[in-house]
């Protein structure tokens, strides 16, 4: 059971703020009656009407988006700047799984798809980030062992299951490299790095689950496949 505005507003009618205001006015029956009380709960079999329309459900839509630099991970900015749904052309009301900040590249997936988001986002289902980090300074075998051990960041430890440096220039003082966690908070890499002494000049996700930027250049999307999406959906039972 759902409360009927988030109902009203998943089916891409109207945002939730729209949906409530049609609730209040009486404009909203469910199985063929009126209902003015917010938060209502209704199921998928109910029957819901809005002036006089019968409420479809929106096709469920999946992409992958390669996010380039300067690019907000939100479905709407309040400063108007350029936000990932900006960058995909289609009616659905997407929104992103998971955010990556503004300076951040590389792999998002976005759809309408609640279920899904829940899944991927819940940490108990341990889906697999591979990003890549350039590092300001040229990374010491000491903290390589420390980022395997795993890194206190906010009073909890972050273990990566994979890191791997790609490259060190000792002349130029830098290090290249991929890190592999499972969990998602917030700058959660740029976090861990910077507990060890180093800030990332760059970062960008190449992986997520099992899927790749591979053939896609940056600002560029594809739809995911059936295949794909239901692949997603295993992570809810696997772990
Ligand atoms: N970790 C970060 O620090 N930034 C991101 O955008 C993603 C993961």
């Amino acid at each position: 059971m759902e409360r009927l505005q988030k109902v009203i507003a998943a089916s891409g009618y109207t945002s939730r703020r729209k949906a409530e205001e049609l609730i209040l006015s009486g404009k909203v029956y469910v199985n063929g009656e009126k209902v003015t009380t917010l938060g209502t709960k209704v199921s998928g079999n109910d029957d819901i009407v809005i002036d006089g329309v019968h409420l479809g459900k929106e096709e469920l839509v999946y992409y992958l988006l390669n996010k380039p630099r300067g690019v907000i991970s939100s479905a709407k900015d309040e400063h108007d700047r350029t936000t990932v749904t900006d960058l995909i052309n289609t009616s659905s009301r997407i929104y992103p799984i998971g955010r990556l900040d503004y300076d951040t590249t590389g792999l998002i997936i976005l759809t309408n798809d609640g279920e899904l988001t829940n899944i991927l986002s819940h940490p108990s289902n341990h889906v697999p980030k591979k990003y890549i980090a350039k590092l300001n300074k040229a990374i010491k075998i000491e903290d390589i062992h420390k980022l395997k051990d795993g890194v206190m960041v906010d009073n909890v430890k972050c273990t990566p299951t994979r890191v791997k440096v790609k490259k060190t220039d000792l002349e130029k003082d830098y290090s290249i490299v991929e890190i592999t966690i499972v969990e998602g908070r917030n700058h959660i890499v740029k976090n861990v790095f910077k507990e060890l002494g180093y800030l990332v000049d760059k970062l960008s996700r190449v992986e997520y689950a099992f899927l790749s930027t591979d053939g896609l250049k940056s600002g560029e999307y594809r739809p995911l496949t059936i295949k794909e999406v239901k692949k997603l959906y295993d992570y809810k039972i696997k772990n």
